[in-house]
């Protein structure tokens, strides 16, 4: 058995066992005896744990080179072909996905089927709620925007996929979701929106939160002056880009007078045969009841959600524990992530912690915080 470890060992990072290199592993060692070669059996490829800190990892390290591994071993040197395993793998890597081995490991087969997803940073250590989609046909979608204090970040961010942005969902007129977009609709600078989709509030909603209809009012006036056409999403609504589908499953609740904004959040599942994501905004905790009792319970099942208010204070326990999903999608803050801020951890009012403990109950290992840097998913 041969477990030559310069090839074979899956602990070693991938900068120096690339899958290639794995793939290119021959179980009979150059220049052995004719007579000797039947009597090598296989190979052997080790995950050696001792340092290894959690299951996500220990998947991170195994998937894919494991794959490459069983080739070495059953196919014969001539007929072995690095592109071809490339193409072929990429059947198996979506299964994997499904059952949560895949997280952020480099990306060897190419996925051309499927969308790709970026949680934007945290730019200046706030709640700030952005992400960006590009479809399996490269058209661009964002998922709110952020703060105003972001802008830059988030222009420069659109500037490097074409400065074009095919449909932009705004869940709810929050500085923290509408800031950066309502800098971008009054003054471009060379970005060009195609259409808006969101939930419109009316007056009645607007004046149930005085401190907040400043921001919202500019929000939609400055939608208004662009000329950028917008869809008034319905629930039940899709969008079709490429493979990827956007489907609208809660818009404004107005009966809801408790936490009157954020409790008329639009929510939105975006996917493709590949994967999906749940895309809460910052969903209350009697919008998330409703929505879970309402018609669309089956289809908040997801691949990964992302957290409902920042992760505190938003959707409740139970939706958590009643909604499927595998990875978390945190646009957070350390403060808010630590519920700290300034006195140690979880000293503050805010209910994160709840939150996390809950993610450690069902066993959610795969989990992705905006304050630790731009989070790419494939
Ligand atoms: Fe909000």
């Amino acid at each position: 058995m041969n477990s030559n470890r310069h090839f074979t060992y899956l602990d070693y990072p991938y900068e120096v066992t690339p899958l290639e290199k794995a793939y290119s592993f021959s179980p009979i060692p150059e220049g052995l005896e004719r007579e000797k070669v039947p009597k090598v059996l296989g190979l052997g490829c080790q995950m050696w744990g001792e340092y290894t800190p959690n299951l996500t990892r220990l998947y991170y390290q195994t998937f894919p080179r494991i794959a490459a591994f069983a080739e070495c071993g059953w196919t014969k040197a001539q007929d072995k072909n690095y592109d071809g395993f490339r193409e072929r793998v990429k059947n198996t890597e979506r299964r994997w996905r499904k059952l949560g081995y895949f997280n952020q490991q480099p990306s060897y087969a190419k996925q051309d089927d499927t969308f790709t997803l970026w949680q934007l940073p945290s730019q200046v250590n706030t709640i700030g709620n952005s992400y960006v989609i590009r479809t399996d046909d490269g058209q661009i979608i964002v998922m709110d925007g952020g703060m105003k204090e972001e802008e830059g970040y988030l222009r420069g961010f659109i500037a490097a996929l074409g400065n074009r942005v095919d449909c932009w969902f705004v869940s709810h007129p929050h500085s923290d979701h509408i800031g950066a977009l309502t800098r971008v609709l009054e003054n471009p600078m060379g970005i060009h929106i195609r259409q808006i989709c969101q939930t419109t509030y009316p007056e009645t909603l607007l004046d149930r939160e005085p401190g907040s209809k400043a921001d919202a009012v500019s929000y939609y006036e400055a939608v208004q002056k662009s000329g950028v056409p917008t869809v008034e999403a319905e629930p039940g609504m899709t969008f079709s880009f490429g493979h990827t589908t956007f489907k609208i499953l809660g818009i404004r609740n107005e009966e809801i007078t408790a936490n009157p904004y954020n409790n008329s959040c639009m929510v939105v599942k975006a996917w493709d045969p590949v994967k999906s994501v749940l895309f809460l905004a910052d969903l209350g905790a009697e919008a998330g009841d409703k929505l879970l009792n309402g018609p669309y319970r089956e289809e908040l099942d997801c691949d990964y959600i992302q957290m409902a208010h920042h992760g505190q204070t938003g959707v409740s326990m139970d939706f958590y524990r009643t909604v499927k999903f595998r990875a978390c999608l945190w646009p957070t803050p350390s403060w808010v992530y630590n519920n700290d801020v300034g006195g140690g951890f979880n000293t503050h009012i805010l209910t994160t912690i709840e939150t996390r403990d809950t993610m450690d109950e069902l066993n959610i290992t795969e989990q992705y915080m905006s304050f630790q840097g731009l989070t790419k998913i494939e």
